[in-house]
């Protein structure tokens, strides 16, 4: 059942979501899309076992509501997310998507702030993650495996799910929304690459580098929901543009890109309420 929500909405009852969301860097304003009955809004703080992110441009909550109005799907969003550079072990990070998968949640979409490594990636670019590649030595799934979660050994050969990812191109197009298709990585953080690694990373397929969303759309396929994932580009990563990296930069670019992000993740949302 959901968590009893603080925020004064437990009657009515907070509704069942079958559609999860993380929110990365500067998207939490998806989460004031969602509206009554049976809103709920918790502090990460307030969820037991719940890992605490303090990173700027993550609030650390969730947010479980109605998406355009009672008749729209039920969501549940976790505004903020906890990495692995933060102390973090990996089977932590990926705590709150367990959450979401025992909550009910089929399709998860997982958004996030990332470097361009291909050249044809640059700063406010949406990328729809294809495939990934997990450079940061972490997986989730290490030690002892709970078989009422999910397989010791599940299979990654479609961990984005492909009609999912069909669909997202679709709603894409219909925004005017331009959506490359790419492979993103992760490392560990939390420096910034250097340009060698950036390189590195490209001639080995590579098209964005970040520090997150591997572990949990690993978490996820382990407990079998379908995934859809998404980079904001904020910058070319190292060595590829003029200048240096900074999360000043990365916030900025986020926030220039919110409005039509937000808008973009409705017209998804519904669309897969629809058609899934
Ligand atoms: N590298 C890693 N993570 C990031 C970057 C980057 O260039 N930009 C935003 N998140």
């Amino acid at each position: 059942p959901p968590p009893p929500c603080r925020a004064g909405a437990t009657h009515p009852p907070a509704p069942a979501p079958r559609i999860g969301m993380i929110l990365g860097s500067g998207l939490g304003a998806f989460a004031e899309r969602l509206s009554a009955p049976g809103l709920c809004e918790l502090p990460f703080a307030d969820i037991p076992g719940f890992p605490a992110s303090a990173v700027g441009g993550h609030r650390g909550r969730l947010v479980v509501g109605h998406l355009g109005g009672e008749a729209g799907p039920a969501v549940a969003c976790l505004d903020g997310r906890a990495h692995v550079y933060e102390g973090h072990g990996a089977d932590q990070v990926v705590l709150p998507t367990r959450m979401l998968a025992l909550l009910g949640v089929k399709i998860l979409v997982i958004t996030n702030a990332a470097g361009g490594v291909s050249p044809d990636l640059g700063p406010g670019d949406l990328m729809l993650i294809e495939d990934h590649i997990n450079f940061s030595g972490y997986n989730p799934l290490r030690g002892p495996n709970d078989d009422e979660l999910g397989p010791r050994f599940p299979d990654m050969t479609s961990a984005y799910d492909p009609d999912l990812r069909t669909l997202a191109r679709e709603v894409a197009a219909d925004c005017g929304l331009p959506l490359q298709g790419g492979v993103y990585a992760v490392l560990g953080g939390p420096s910034y690459e250097t340009p060698a690694e950036v390189r590195a990373m490209r001639s080995l397929g590579a098209d964005a580098v970040g520090m997150s969303t591997v572990f949990e759309t690993t978490a996820a396929v382990h407990a079998g929901m379908r995934v859809l994932g998404f980079s904001l580009i904020t910058n070319q990563a190292a060595g590829l543009g003029a200048g240096h990296l900074s999360h000043e930069e990365v916030l900025d670019t986020a926030a220039q890109a919110r409005d039509r992000l937000v808008a973009f993740l409705e017209r998804l949302v519904a669309a897969l309420h629809l058609g899934s």
